[in-house]
């Protein structure tokens, strides 16, 4: 009835009408409007530009009925938008952006395989696919804490609410507060001076490799790792600094020893509501050097970057809620809190059961 295949360059018309409905189909509960146009979604999504970091890549689920009336309109039924993210344990993840089924199709086809499996579960089995066959462990997903069909859909397929089970928090900044973000490289005195005195907030280069891998071991032990489960110099090297990158890293270089002291991880994500965005993986300062405006630093770097050189509309984290005092700085910071606010889920599924979920 539907097949599962890559957008091209000729479905953005079909794809914005998808985006429209979406967007009303979530508007009782959260207030968004689609910001994209077909220029953005065609340079992002669908041009072959290596320089460009935020592309993505779509799948849409076509109706092959050509009886259908509803064919001849509209013979797309649905799309899902992924890219890449990173994990310091797992190296290369896939990250799923946008997932969506018209509602018609949703429940007809979604709830069970009598008429040859539902939409929204051969999306997630054609990425994880995807994920599989290039070697990728680990795909996340996020999702509203309203949407109890596809929280249903996820958990049938093994994928955990990690907002649940572990209480992992999405936070993120947009608008005015993110440019403000973006200006505000001061210590917690006001003294802009002192601290561009003490610490110089870079780009990280390759050179820097070795560094970056001893502060993700570190990362590693504040967050109850081990830290010898963290990705080699060598996987940083290619997914951090080469060819085909996949996150990018903005350190904090102690003026006076040359060492670097913190860093923050992070790469670029698209959705179809709010175009290009940022998400941070990681943020780091080593404890002897907190409290000096280092973190605001860091993350300042970040959108700066983001914001004002790529254009993006929103810059993302994720937090689990034990540790107090970061959450304490995400607010100081500006930061909101999108579960508490949006009631945003994150999910993830791994290792055997991304495998499982790929064969179905
Ligand atoms: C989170 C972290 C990066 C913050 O870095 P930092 O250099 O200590 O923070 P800053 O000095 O830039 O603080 C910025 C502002 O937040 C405030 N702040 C920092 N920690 C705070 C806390 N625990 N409670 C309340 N406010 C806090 C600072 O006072 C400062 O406020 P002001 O300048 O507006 O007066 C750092 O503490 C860290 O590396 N923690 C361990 C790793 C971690 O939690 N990473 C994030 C995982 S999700």
């Amino acid at each position: 009835m539907f097949i599962i295949r890559e957008a091209n360059k000729s479905d953005i018309s079909q794809l914005r009408q998808l985006f429209e409905c979406s967007d009303s189909d979530h508007r009782s509960h959260v207030s968004r409007t689609v910001v994209v146009s077909d220029e953005q979604l065609e340079n992002n999504g669908f041009s072959n530009d290596n320089t460009n970091k935020w592309q993505f890549r779509t799948l849409v689920a076509q109706l092959n009925d050509n009886n259908s009336d509803y064919y001849r309109q509209h013979s797309l039924i649905g799309y899902v938008i992924y890219s890449n993210g990173y994990s310091m344990s797992r190296g290369k993840s896939i990250l799923i952006e946008d997932l969506y089924v018209l509602d018609e199709y949703t429940n007809k086809l979604d709830t069970g395989a009598s008429d040859g499996g539902g939409v929204g579960q051969a999306f997630l089995s054609a990425v994880a696919k995807h994920a599989v066959t290039s070697g990728i462990t680990c795909m996340e997903l996020s999702c509203f804490g309203w949407d109890d069909h596809l929280i249903s859909l996820f958990k049938s397929l093994g994928i955990i609410d990690e907002t649940i089970e572990m209480s992992y928090h999405r936070f993120g900044i947009t608008g005015e507060p993110m440019k403000q973000l973006a200006n505000s490289v001061i210590d917690n005195n006001g003294d802009n001076e002192k601290f561009k005195s003490t610490f110089t907030v870079q780009n990280a280069t390759v050179e820097d490799r070795y560094a970056i891998r001893d502060l993700f071991k570190k990362f590693a032990e504040f967050n109850n790792r081990d830290p010898e489960t963290v990705v080699s110099v060598e996987q940083i090297d290619r997914d951090g600094f080469g060819e085909r990158q996949v996150f990018w890293t903005v350190i904090l270089r102690h003026n006076t020893s040359r060492q670097i002291v913190g860093f923050a991880l992070y790469y670029p994500t698209f959705t179809s509501f709010n175009g290009r965005g940022v998400c941070m993986e990681y943020l780091y300062v080593c404890p002897e050097f907190r409290g000096s405006g280092a973190g605001r630093a860091l993350m300042a770097s970040v959108v700066n970057e983001s914001a004002n050189n790529g254009q993006c509309n929103y810059f993302r984290w994720g937090c689990f809620m034990r540790f107090t005092d970061t959450v304490a700085f995400y607010k100081r910071i500006g930061a909101i809190d999108w579960t508490e606010t949006k009631n945003v889920h994150n999910f993830v599924i791994y290792d055997n059961d991304l495998i499982q979920l790929s064969q179905l």
